[in-house]
């Protein structure tokens, strides 16, 4: 008897150490590594808060000596990249930390390839293009929501092409995560709302996703559940730690999904929207969801109801059509809540942007197990709608 193995599902993962205070183990976890000298990730906003000052003192309290650079912008940048590896190696470093948001940790997935490899980042866009093995990678991520420091997904932009671009393979999951919910406490309500969206995009393309299985199923519910309960008090009130923890924990599990099950078109259409305007990720993908969620819907009926349901909709009775609307309908109320409501256009996308945007959105990764399969024209009608 043959068995179809193409729905086979493997689960990958960094080791993780949650809860207040973990950041405080990156020397250990360093040391382990062997470290003498760490390269030290991540951006202005996070080095004035204090954080990049204190990763430089317990690893130099424990004999380890450090580079740290801050050359990162938001969507991190191929040149961003090539700067940080050529410092890598002229400071004759052996492993990476970094501490962020995306950027800096994507960022400093894309050192450790070129520091390896000695070729352009470039090189490396696509599935599984990746041979030689990164440098030891601790992250520490300062946002609850993009997920970087448990992925398997690097996203780097190419401002010549104004187009972000994926590299995926399990050679960027680091080695250790370290999700410390005190070093959100410097996030504004703005940024928490725009990370916590992007963490339950994540959550609901894995479920929906061609790709999913059930090791990501259980993460991707849990983390819906958490969103939909806790972010709205938590951008009201952004000091309580109880609901940090909630958000940091939901998007921990929505990253575990997602890296193991993909996305879908809400993150195929932001990354192009993000490459060519230099859009903040999270804002794009809250400004698109509803949007692929009815066009997504007739293609995966079951799973979101599972998703209604996880978002605390009593679905019992109600006809698909219903559960579609009411759906949607939580989704919009839950961005205007946390301050998210906006059209593309006024982000600046004109009509005109559209035929550009959805090539680029084909051309993505992410579009590959989107649960009803895009035509050009397709993805054109969603920007449209979204405008
Ligand atoms: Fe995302």
């Amino acid at each position: 008897m043959s068995h179809d193995i193409s729905t086979l599902r493997k689960f990958v993962s960094p080791e993780i150490v949650f809860g207040a205070g973990s950041r405080k183990s990156v020397a250990n976890f360093a040391s382990n590594f062997g470290a003498r000298h760490v390269f030290l990730v991540s951006d202005p906003g996070v080095a004035a808060a204090g954080w990049v000052n204190e990763i430089v003192t317990l690893l130099t309290d424990a004999g380890i000596r450090s580079t740290v650079f801050t050359g990162v912008s938001p969507n991190p940048k191929v040149d961003e990249v090539m700067t940080g590896a050529e410092l890598y190696k002229s400071s004759e470093c052996d492993v990476i930390v970094a501490i962020g948001g995306g950027s800096p940790m994507d960022c400093a997935k894309g050192i450790g390839i070129v520091a390896t490899h000695g070729r352009n980042i470039l090189e490396f866009e696509g599935v599984d293009t990746i041979t030689n093995p990164s440098p030891p990678l601790i992250l520490i991520p300062t946002t609850a929501g993009t997920s970087a420091d448990v992925s398997q997904f690097a996203i780097i932009s190419d401002p010549n092409r104004r187009f972000k671009f994926s590299i995926i393979s399990k050679a960027v999951v680091p080695d250790v995560s370290l999700i410390d919910p005190e070093v959100t406490e410097t996030m504004d309500a703005y940024l928490t709302a725009c990370t916590g969206v992007d963490a339950l995009v994540h959550a609901i393309e894995a479920f929906v996703s061609t790709g999913s299985g059930p090791l990501t199923d259980t993460h991707a519910l849990e983390a819906i559940r958490l969103i939909n309960r806790n972010l709205e008090p938590l951008v009201e009130n952004i000091a309580d730690p109880y609901l940090r923890e909630q958000i940091m924990l939901a998007s921990m599990q929505a990253g575990l999904a997602f890296s193991n099950a993909i996305l879908g078109a809400v993150h195929a259409m932001s990354h192009s929207l993000g490459g060519f305007l230099d859009l903040p990720h999270g804002l794009c993908n809250a400004l698109l969801l509803e949007h692929v969620v009815a066009y997504n819907f007739q293609s995966a009926e079951d799973r979101f109801r599972r998703v209604a349901e996880a978002m605390d909709i009593d679905t019992r009775g109600m006809s698909k059509p219903e559960i579609k609307k009411r759906l949607m309908q939580r989704i919009v109320e839950l961005k205007r809540k946390v301050g998210l409501e906006a059209r593309l256009a006024q982000l600046g996308v004109s009509v005109s942007d559209i035929p550009h945007l959805s090539g680029f959105a084909l051309q993505d990764p992410c579009i590959l197990t989107n649960p009803r399969k895009s035509s050009l024209r397709d993805v054109q009608v969603v920007y449209e709608e979204a405008l």
